[in-house]
């Protein structure tokens, strides 16, 4: 012990580009501090299931307000380890992640009234530390001042093969990489220029480009800094 005060409970942010393995990562790092992991993407999938089960069409989405969207019945419960999301008393899983979902989201994340609504109950999950976050605007707006912050990058082609690797559990032809490659891009695209919350690496960000890394190399590094601020 050298006399400086140890840091515990931590904030951990990890954000990063769609298939980047931002999801797989701060899981993994939250198991292996026994934190809890909040995906905050699943947060903004829950809201878009639940406006297009309502059957509201995407005309009416900018006029929701913060009451309106409360109104639908999506519920964030934190167990232990994670953060349950219901629709309300169905708890949400395969729902979150069908192409419909996955394609209109972006448009559903670019609201101010969903923005508002979801930053206060992220901010709530985030009170009592401990937390590992992962998403697009965790370590620049929701978590401003987290502990660590993480920015995960990967080649497009890369990212595609991966997630098209893990929805399907077979390697995927070329063909099969190449439109998920630009379905991945067309995300990304929305989610960096929107003008809420942009996806962006946040300042003092520990930006780590995992295309040739695997996944230990990946979570170890991340795990020396966690090391480096509690001893
Ligand atoms: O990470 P995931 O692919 O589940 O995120 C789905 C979508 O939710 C993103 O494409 C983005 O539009 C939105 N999102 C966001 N801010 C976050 C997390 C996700 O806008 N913090």
């Amino acid at each position: 012990m050298d006399g400086r005060p140890t840091k515990t409970r931590l904030i951990i942010t990890v954000d990063g580009p769609a298939g980047s393995g931002k999801t797989t990562t701060a899981k993994e790092i939250a198991a292996r501090l026994g934190y809890r992991h909040l995906d905050s993407g699943a947060l903004y999938r829950a809201l878009t299931y639940a406006l297009l089960k309502a059957d509201i069409p995407e005309s009416d989405w900018a006029a929701l307000t913060v009451d309106d969207l409360s109104g639908l019945g999506v519920r964030a419960e934190a167990s232990v380890a994670v953060v349950d999301l219901y629709l309300g008393d169905a708890l949400l899983g395969d729902e979150l992640r069908t192409p419909e979902v996955t394609r209109d989201v972006p448009a559903v994340a670019k609201l101010r009234a969903v923005r508002t609504w979801l930053l206060d109950i992220q901010r709530r999950l985030g009170l009592r530390g401990s937390l590992v976050a992962d998403g697009r605007d965790m370590g620049s707006v929701v978590f401003p001042d987290a502990d660590l912050k993480v920015f995960l990058v990967a080649s497009l082609e890369e990212r595609a093969r991966r997630r098209l690797l893990q929805d399907t559990g077979r390697v995927p032809t070329a063909s099969a990489v190449e439109a998920e490659a630009a379905r991945i891009h067309a995300r990304d695209a929305i989610d960096s220029e929107r003008e809420l919350s942009p996806l962006q690496c946040p300042e003092g960000a520990l930006e780590l480009d995992t295309t040739e890394l695997e996944f230990e190399e990946q979570v170890g590094a991340i795990l020396k800094r966690v090391i480096d601020l509690t001893e």
